[in-house]
């Protein structure tokens, strides 16, 4: 194995969830480096994504997989090949990378330092901002997964995007702009202005009944909504923004920020029953990300290049220090952002 420089004298700082509870569960922690395994590469880590499940798994226990503290959240990194772990032949000493670590299980982004699987990362155009590109993995990711995989939109159709300005839903309207849509994005605001920039016509979900917005938009309603909300409530309305034969994607629960961990059931329960009506609208889900390897590394490179061409440029709503991770979170909790928090190391 080879190393960049002698670094035993490093330590890596990452922060931990100390027991379930708010934002200040979350702290900094020292300890030796990571060593890579057979396969694996140590990532030095430049900027690390905070996503809407940190929050869930962070307060509570009860979300299925949520590992026993202390555990560290992140699900998305981009830095720099550190050390090569044995047989790794794809990826180079001073690398920039950017991959998930769903093959962790949970987590294990919020840090400097990550052993990963080579074949779980891809290369980072030059000159791209590690920042922007973390923004990159899972949001446009499961942005791209909605819209080509499971919608399969088509050049002139007409969306409705949920959550408009939150890191997918931006994402999905920058996707949305390449592929030619007409679109549409419910947002509070004083997100309106992003909403707009990025393509789509903002409904004030707070103010308006996006249904009726959308008919008075349209006519006869949408042919498909990507809904990242959830709700027994909302979904069912989302239904109703469709034009006959439309599609509705689901693929979050974002409404467990307000209301809690009660809306997962509640909204699963829509989910069937939207299933089981002799609805002229079809309910489509989302496969896993992590599922299709092959898939999941074409599409991140696709994205990637997209990023490093300029017809990508996702919205970063915060760059906060590592150690700052509390911050963040109130940050996410508080809302009143555009886009996606993410963590920046200092070294
Ligand atoms: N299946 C997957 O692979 C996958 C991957 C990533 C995320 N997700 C899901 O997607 C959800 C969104 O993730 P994200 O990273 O985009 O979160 P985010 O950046 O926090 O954005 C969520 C957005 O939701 C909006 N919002 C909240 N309540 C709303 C409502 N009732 N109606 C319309 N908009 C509402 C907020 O908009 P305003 O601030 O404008 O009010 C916010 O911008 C997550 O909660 C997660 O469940 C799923």
């Amino acid at each position: 194995m080879t190393t960049v420089k002698n670094i035993t004298e490093i330590k890596n700082h990452r922060v931990i969830v100390t027991r379930h509870g708010g934002p200040e569960v979350l702290q900094p922690m020292a300890e030796d480096l990571p060593e890579p395994r057979s396969g694996e590469v140590r990532v030095r880590v430049l900027a690390a994504g905070i996503s809407a499940y940190d929050l869930m798994h962070r307060s509570s226990g009860l979300l299925p997989g949520t590992p026993k503290p202390p555990f560290t959240l992140g699900e998305d990194i981009v830095g720099v090949v550190n050390k090569l772990g044995e047989g790794v032949t794809t990826l180079a000493l001073g690398q920039m990378v950017a991959g998930a670590t769903f093959c962790l299980g949970l987590g294990g982004g919020y840090a400097e330092f990550i052993c990963l699987p080579a074949s779980e990362l891809v290369p980072v155009p030059a000159g791209v901002d590690p920042v922007e590109a973390v923004c990159v993995v899972v949001n446009y990711l499961t942005a791209h997964m909605a819209m080509h995989h499971t919608a399969q939109v088509q050049r002139g159709e007409r969306i409705l995007v949920h959550g408009a300005a939150g890191g997918v839903g931006s994402a999905l309207l920058e996707l949305g702009k390449l592929a030619g849509l007409e679109m549409y994005g419910t947002a509070s605001g004083y997100n309106h202005e992003h909403v707009s920039a990025l393509g789509a016509t903002p409904i004030n979900y707070r103010t308006e009944d996006f249904v009726e917005r959308i008919r008075q938009l349209t006519g006869e309603g949408v042919d498909v909504v990507f809904d990242p909300i959830g709700g027994f409530r909302q979904l069912w309305r989302s239904n109703r923004a469709l034009r006959k034969g439309g599609r509705l994607v689901w693929f979050g629960v974002a409404a467990a920020k307000q209301s809690g961990l009660r809306v997962i059931p509640l909204t699963l329960l829509m989910v069937l029953l939207l299933k089981l009506l002799p609805v002229s609208r079809q309910l489509l889900l989302t496969p896993d990300l992590a599922k299709d390897n092959a898939w999941y590394r074409q599409t991140l490179v696709e994205l990637l290049d997209l990023l490093a061409a300029g017809k990508i440029k996702p919205i970063v709503a915060a760059r906060i220090p590592l150690a700052e991770a509390a911050r963040a979170h109130e940050l996410l909790e508080s809302g009143g952002y555009a886009g996606k928090v993410v963590l920046v190391t200092d070294t």
